[in-house]
């Protein structure tokens, strides 16, 4: 509803029976009984407030990834919405993947409130572009997406409205997960499977996060897309837990169709960029034009991850169902509003590392040696700081930033690849790879995060305090 200059919506997390695969019923936790959650229609400089209600059985923590979003309504570990009959954490049962490695229920009492219901409030002074909510429960991160706590929030403003890009039917967001089901329609996460986490070599086999032999596109498996001759505008999330995927779109004749990138995770980039393929991790999001103008009617343009093999190559197709005229256009100015940070405007150089190491006795994931710690703080930045981090991974890491945005400056090395331009929250770092990122601190003061969005190295204890003083 809108009121006051300010757009309002409620959403009930709980408990539903969806029918994500033909003809069985997969339980799930959901944002308002649906998978994704309802999607969040935002004009920017106009607020949005959204009251979430917790029926679930577990605490929960709503967060707005790339939101720009005071620290209050940033969803912070913590800082949780209980349940009804919550009493203590401590002696609930455990369903995150900290179950394997000890960190089960460490809370921090400070920071537990008695609170059935919470307002979230986002200010929406910023660029327009595709933001997702989900869940950033402590520890319990990755199973919460896993069973379907995500959901799509879009910025938009007259701007970008007015420059002719596919809209309308047009205009696709697509949020890319996987999963894998058990033989009874049930989502399969090794945590929540009782007795699985105890056998030897599971927690080594999940340290890479978890997989799914199923992928689905807005909650739907491999689904096929009628769309007309034209242009169309992808706006793609990865919101799997841990797959990588490199996307390309190819005809029944093996033609690969160009991508052409108009966006990035913090929207419009200065011009677009002409890709064959998409690499996309854990979080990113793309915003990509593809023309389906010189396709046969009647024909197919299938979206491929070239990582994956067998039923995970196959991601969704598109059928090119009819002719129709096509107004749309994709300029060659996209935006004018893109920051120009050079590296002399920096305070300051930062080096994080992220590797796996030993924590509590068993394998866990850590930024600089530690895992995270909601007690400690990491980094500590003046609000309008110009910093450089360098950052390194051991093996695939995505790594994101909250509250601001950032430009990839080098990777590997060397000079950033096509697909790293614009204005980015998450920078997906292959194995063995560097990346030095510049931003500014601008937007509010308070504690933030940063960390592996990977979502189980997330849990596992990949994540630092930011603190912007
Ligand atoms: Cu998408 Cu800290 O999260
Ligand atoms: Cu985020
Ligand atoms: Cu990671």
């Amino acid at each position: 509803s809108t009121k006051g200059g300010v757009d309002r919506y409620e959403i009930t997390q709980r408990e539903a029976s969806l029918e994500i695969l033909p003809g069985v019923s997969t339980p799930m936790w959901t944002y308002g009984g649906t998978f994704p959650g309802p999607t969040i229609e935002a004009r920017r400089g106009r607020p949005v407030v959204v009251t979430h209600h917790n029926e679930l059985p577990v605490p929960t923590v709503v967060h707005l990834h790339g939101g720009r979003t005071p620290a209050a309504s940033d969803g912070y570990p913590t800082d949780l919405v209980l349940p009804k009959d919550w009493q203590d954490p401590a002696a609930q049962p455990s369903h995150g993947m900290s179950g394997m490695h000890g960190m089960g229920g460490m809370q921090d009492p400070k920071a537990v409130v008695t609170r059935l219901t919470r307002e979230y409030t986002f200010p929406m002074d910023q660029r327009p572009t595709l933001l997702w909510y989900h869940d950033h429960r402590m520890d319990f991160t990755a199973p919460a997406i896993w069973r379907g706590l995500a959901g799509l929030h879009i910025v938009r403003d007259d701007a970008e409205d007015s420059l002719g890009l596919p809209s309308g039917p047009r205009e696709l967001p697509l949020m890319i997960a996987d999963r894998a089901f058990d033989d009874h329609g049930g989502l399969r996460y090794p945590s929540l499977d009782p007795g699985l986490r105890e056998q030897p070599g599971v927690r080594e086999a999940y340290l890479a996060g978890v997989f799914g032999d199923v992928i689905l596109v807005n909650g739907a498996p491999w689904p096929v897309h009628e769309v007309d001759a034209a242009r169309h505008r992808l706006r793609v999330l990865n919101a799997s837990n841990a797959r990588h995927y490199d996307l390309e779109a190819v005809t029944d004749d093996g033609r690969r169709l160009p991508l052409v990138q108009v966006g990035a995770d913090q929207g419009l980039l200065a011009s677009p960029v002409t890709l064959r393929s998409l690499p996309i991790g854990p979080a990113e999001r793309y915003d990509v034009v593809v023309d389906f103008t010189g396709v046969p009617i009647g024909g197919r343009v299938r979206i491929l991850n070239r990582l994956g093999e067998g039923r995970t190559r196959d991601v969704m197709a598109f059928r090119v169902a009819r002719k129709a005229a096509d107004p749309s256009r994709v300029p060659r100015v996209l935006a004018h509003d893109l920051p120009a940070w050079r590296r002399s405007d920096a305070v300051r150089t930062r080096d994080f590392s992220f590797r796996a190491g030993r924590m509590n006795g068993g394998h866990g994931w850590l930024i600089n040696g530690l895992p995270f710690d909601p007690a400690r703080s990491d980094v500590t930045t003046r609000l309008g700081d110009v910093e450089v981090w360098r950052l390194i991974a051991d093996v695939h890491h995505p790594v994101h930033l909250h509250m601001v945005g950032f430009n990839v400056l080098s990777r590997g090395g060397a000079k950033p690849l096509a697909h790293d331009a614009g204005l980015k929250d998450t920078v997906s770092l292959r194995p063995g790879e560097s990346a030095e990122i510049i931003t500014r601190f601008d937007g509010y003061r308070g504690r933030y995060l940063f960390h592996c969005h990977n979502a189980e190295h997330e849990d596992m204890g990949m994540m630092a305090n930011l603190d912007v003083i």
